[in-house]
């Protein structure tokens, strides 16, 4: 096997020479609840972004510090030492993790992290403090085993990516020397299957979230000396959400799909190659029959290259015990879209509070709060940084990497490219079943490892690169 450098060997054995300590840490870092959505926890959240900063500063990376935001804050650090004719490399991971109801249906505590069948139970094992995790000690297996990195680095870590990413273009645009870089790592997806075939991400679908309230009589109404004269404002909510996506699975907002690049011969190509079992699928999740979804379209390709619109929660009116004979007095929801490439979220945010205010009925009040949003992304398959992932993954995992879309979204990959042009390479390796966002989240323990690996590999093979090519890319 042919490298660029020398270190390599001597950074793969440093980790497996230090795996018991490592795994140690990383026990240490997932009890830390950095749930940025939860006020009581922003000590937690403040901790852990201390806890990474020190972590950087400690395993050799200078200039770590903390950026105080509007949300939590951002760490940043960087080791540019490996020389102006190499590559300089941005990677990003956020260590902020989702709440954890229903804390009922966790197996054991989310944040006492176990390991049990080859994986790490915890929240935050996959997404995505785990992925963090494995950069600081495939980076301290460069500096501890052969000096450094062969690449100059610098990590931008975010504490609000699952409260939408709100502080990040602020940063973005108010420390550019921070960022600046030839190409960006993103280390936040999952791999295609279960089975070690890694993969690499080149999309994402954007987002546009909103709460809308229906709100009719001053207070709750008897339902038997009002109905039938009083609209009420829970039937009203859920007609008017109903009507937003029609029988053909089409997002029914006017110009929705104005900008959407429809799907080209080679995508739908890209995606009849991946490996897809459809009724296993649908077994693992529990559901009776899978969504027709969009006419036209494949499952693969409704979960990642076609935009949505799904309610998330909806509440109001009576629902506790027994029965409640009520006109309520409001009725609310949060639903949300996903987009893709070249839809732009901050018009589809006009456009979706526009129409609902033309669909709501006279007999009721109805406001629509625009909570966030996040642009699409797509990484162009042929470029430079891509082979270099491929390389090293293929090193790493024994096989090639699956190309695949995700149907997630990660706000700042399009915020870069945006804002200073800056172009991300995804690779991930959580599992695609690993409860991301839910209840006993997992990562595997073999691609936590062979992931680290890959990292060493990866700024090995981004030493041979020109950073002109990348960045022109
Ligand atoms: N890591 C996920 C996104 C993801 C999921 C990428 C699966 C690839 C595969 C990320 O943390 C996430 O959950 N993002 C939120 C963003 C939102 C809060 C703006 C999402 O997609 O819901
Ligand atoms: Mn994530
Ligand atoms: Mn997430």
């Amino acid at each position: 096997m042919t490298t660029t450098t020398g270190g390599v060997d001597a950074a793969l054995s440093y980790l497996r020479e230090h795996a018991d300590e490592h795994d140690r840490q990383l026990d240490e870092f997932l009890r830390i609840e950095s749930v940025s959505a939860d006020p009581a926890r922003r000590d937690d959240v403040r901790r852990t972004a201390q806890w990474v900063a020190d972590e950087l500063t400690r395993i050799g990376f200078e200039h770590a510090q903390l950026h105080e935001t509007s949300g939590h804050p951002i760490v940043t650090a960087d080791w540019l030492h490996a020389g102006e004719d190499r590559p300089t490399i941005l990677v990003y991971c956020h260590y902020d993790v989702q709440p954890t109801d229903p804390l009922d249906e966790w197996i054991r505590p989310p944040f006492e992290p176990r390991y049990e069948d080859g994986r790490i139970y915890a929240r935050g094992s996959g997404d995505d403090k785990g992925q963090l995790f494995m950069h600081l000690k495939a980076a301290e297996a460069w500096f501890a085993a052969a000096g450094g990195p062969p690449v100059n680095l610098r990590v931008f870590f975010e504490g609000d990516e699952e409260v939408g990413s709100e502080p990040i273009e602020a940063f973005i645009d108010g420390h550019p020397e921070l960022l600046e870089a030839d190409l960006a790592i993103v280390s936040d997806s999952d791999m295609y299957d279960d089975e070690g075939t890694p993969s690499i991400n080149y999309g994402l679908r954007g987002i546009a979230y909103f709460e809308v309230k229906v709100s009719g009589p001053f207070q709750d109404l008897h339902s038997g000396s009002y109905g039938g004269a009083v609209a009420n404002p829970a039937n009203v909510l859920v007609r008017m959400l109903a009507s937003l996506v029609d029988e053909q699975g089409r997002v029914t907002i006017p110009g929705f799909y104005d900008r959407v690049r429809d799907l080209t011969d080679a995508d739908r190509a890209a995606y009849a190659e991946l490996p897809f079992d459809e009724a296993e699928w649908r077994d693992r999740i529990g559901i009776p029959a899978v969504d027709e979804g969009e006419r036209g379209y494949t499952t693969l390709e409704r979960l990642s290259a076609r935009p949505t619109l799904d309610v998330n929660g909806l509440w109001g009116g009576y629902s506790g015990d027994g029965s409640k004979t009520i006109i309520p007095a409001w009725a609310a929801a949060k639903f949300s879209t996903r987009l893709v490439p070249d839809q732009d979220f901050q018009e589809i945010e006009q456009l979706t509070v526009e129409h609902l205010k033309a669909i709501a009925p006279p007999t009721v009040r109805v406001d629509v709060r625009v909570i966030h949003g996040g642009a699409p992304a797509l990484t162009p398959l042929d470029h430079p940084g891509v082979a270099v992932a491929t390389a090293a993954l293929e090193r790493a995992f024994g096989r090639a990497p699956l190309f695949q879309r995700s149907g997630g979204s990660v706000p700042v990959v399009a915020a870069l490219e945006s804002r200073l042009g800056l172009k991300t390479v995804m690779v991930g390796w959580a599992s695609p079943n690993g409860n991301f966002h839910a209840p006993n989240e997992w990562m595997p323990v073999d691609n936590y490892r062979r992931g680290m690996d890959s990292i060493v590999h990866l700024w090995d093979g981004f030493a041979g690169s020109d950073p002109a090519e990348l960045r022109g890319g």
